[in-house]
């Protein structure tokens, strides 16, 4: 099914047929539309951006590429295609017809996970707005506004399903998630690592890298819900979340490849010289990054995560494949803690450690990414490896919250932490550092000496091709 643009609000859910809905959301538009003015990203208003946009939600061929100017973008709502005779696949539900409305009994569960995921698509963007004043290239600004306009449009999906099954405290939430702002001391978004800022553009890469892939693990297990409107619309949310990864783990991977070419270049390790980030300060913003993203999937052992695997709410990271009875009332799963300083695995039920089951594929999908970055590394002959730090290293929630270990993963004493702090993580200087990088080049096919060229354009277009005109 393709979508109509020239509707108020472009959509595959037939708007058009439910008047008060779509009346309800053409009166939310307005809030967002100055949401994305004040809080968007800065000074993009005259600019003319290569952007994506969805022209239909089917497999393949989904997206269209032009110039768009970027108060023009058309933010809709887009839900993957049904799926005929879909089942619930987990908990106590599991064989039953998926539901298509929200069954009382499981409304205000239902409504707090939509909230926490809706909450923090616009928090990203409120944490990215200044980066654009000073990117690397105009293929990486086009980059940074495309994920910018997808966690906009990630907003609307949640937002459409506050508004289609929650009723008036639906619309109340919606509200909301405009008046929540990052960072604000009085109104701070829901969760910790949406209210850190993104200053420059490490951070950003290693923000899409990390904290966008605890969203793509959220997601997938929002996919399996038995609430049939919400697991269509976090996948085609999937869809869109994949490009956001690919900006973080491609960034990343580019400025190893130029640190490590300057690296053989000038025989030294000391790459600062000559305008690069040090291999050490990259392992800083990685332990930063992984850390806070880490907490992101909470506690260890969560009666909530039971409660919604039981009531077939949110399941596991792609629950069919998974090869168990699927309501797991019998199994023990491996979980750390720690005991008389020291981290051991513990048995815990399998069903209240479904957060740390998520953050296990999780870690394991972020060891992927750092191995290729070691790749550029060794094939640059570097003797070097990146590593993710210890789960226990700079955690804030769980079982690690309250003790301080290094990022191999020793308790170490209150002493121990703060003469290593600044080796462990970015400190003062290594931000001022990073900050002094940063600065607008905007000649088409020219890039930031410290980052390397991607290898190839967006769309087939060449590296040179004007991305972002300026207006
Ligand atoms: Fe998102
Ligand atoms: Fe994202």
């Amino acid at each position: 099914m393709s979508i109509d643009y020239q509707e108020t609000i472009p959509n595959n859910v037939n708007l058009g047929e439910d008047r008060r809905l779509q009346r309800a959301l053409e009166k939310w538009q307005p809030g967002y539309l100055d949401w994305w003015r004040d809080s968007g990203p800065e000074q993009s208003s005259e600019m003319d951006v290569y952007l994506r946009t969805a022209i239909s939600v089917e497999a393949g061929g989904w997206a269209n590429y032009s110039h768009v100017r970027m108060p023009d973008y058309r933010w809709g709502i887009f839900l993957a295609p049904p799926e005929a005779d879909r089942k619930i696949n987990f908990g106590m539900h599991k064989g039953e017809p998926a539901w298509q409305e929200v069954p009382g009994e499981y409304r205000a569960e239902l409504r707090r996970l939509i909230v926490t995921q809706g909450d923090t698509e616009p928090a990203s963007v409120e944490q990215q707005r200044r980066l654009g004043l000073t990117c690397p290239s105009l293929y990486d600004l086009r980059n940074l506004f495309q994920v910018n306009v997808e966690e906009g449009r990630h907003l609307w999906a949640m937002v459409y399903l506050l508004h289609a099954y929650f009723g008036r405290d639906g619309r109340e939430e919606a509200e909301e998630m405009l008046a929540r702002h990052s960072g604000d001391p009085d109104k701070p978004r829901i969760l910790g690592a949406f209210n850190e800022p993104t200053p420059e553009w490490l951070s950003f890469f290693m923000f899409t890298f990390f904290t966008d892939r605890d969203g793509k693990y959220q997601l997938a297990a929002l996919a399996e819900s038995g609430l049939d409107p919400l697991s269509r619309t976090c996948r085609f949310m999937l869809t869109e979340e994949a490009h956001h990864m690919f900006v973080g783990e491609t960034g990343v991977d580019r400025i190893v490849k130029r640190t490590v070419e300057l690296m053989r270049e000038h025989k030294t390790d000391d790459v600062r010289k000559f305008g690069a980030i040090d291999l050490p300060t990259l392992q800083k913003y990685i332990n930063f990054h992984y850390s806070i993203s880490l907490d992101l999937f909470g506690q260890e052992i969560s009666t909530n995560a039971a409660n919604y695997f039981t009531m077939g709410l949110k399941g596991r990271y792609r629950e069919t494949e998974i090869d168990d009875d699927h309501t797991l009332t019998e199994d023990a799963y491996e979980v750390p803690e720690i005991r008389e300083g020291a981290i051991v695995a513990a048995q815990a039920p399998a069903l209240t450690a479904i957060n740390e089951r998520l953050r296990n594929d999780y870690v394991e999908d972020c060891q992927r990414g750092v191995d290729k970055w070691n790749r550029t590394i060794r094939q640059a002959g570097v003797d070097f490896e990146l590593k993710l730090p210890h789960r226990a290293f700079h955690r804030e929630i769980g079982a690690f919250s309250g003790a301080h270990a290094s990022p191999e993963g020793r308790i170490v004493d209150e002493g121990d932490w703060n003469s290593n702090e600044g080796l462990w993580l970015p400190s003062i200087e290594d931000k001022a550092y990073v900050d002094s990088l940063m600065g607008a080049v905007t000649t088409p096919g020219k890039f930031a000496n410290w980052i390397a060229p991607p290898g190839k354009g967006v769309y087939g277009q060449p590296l040179d091709f004007d991305y972002v005109r300026f207006n």
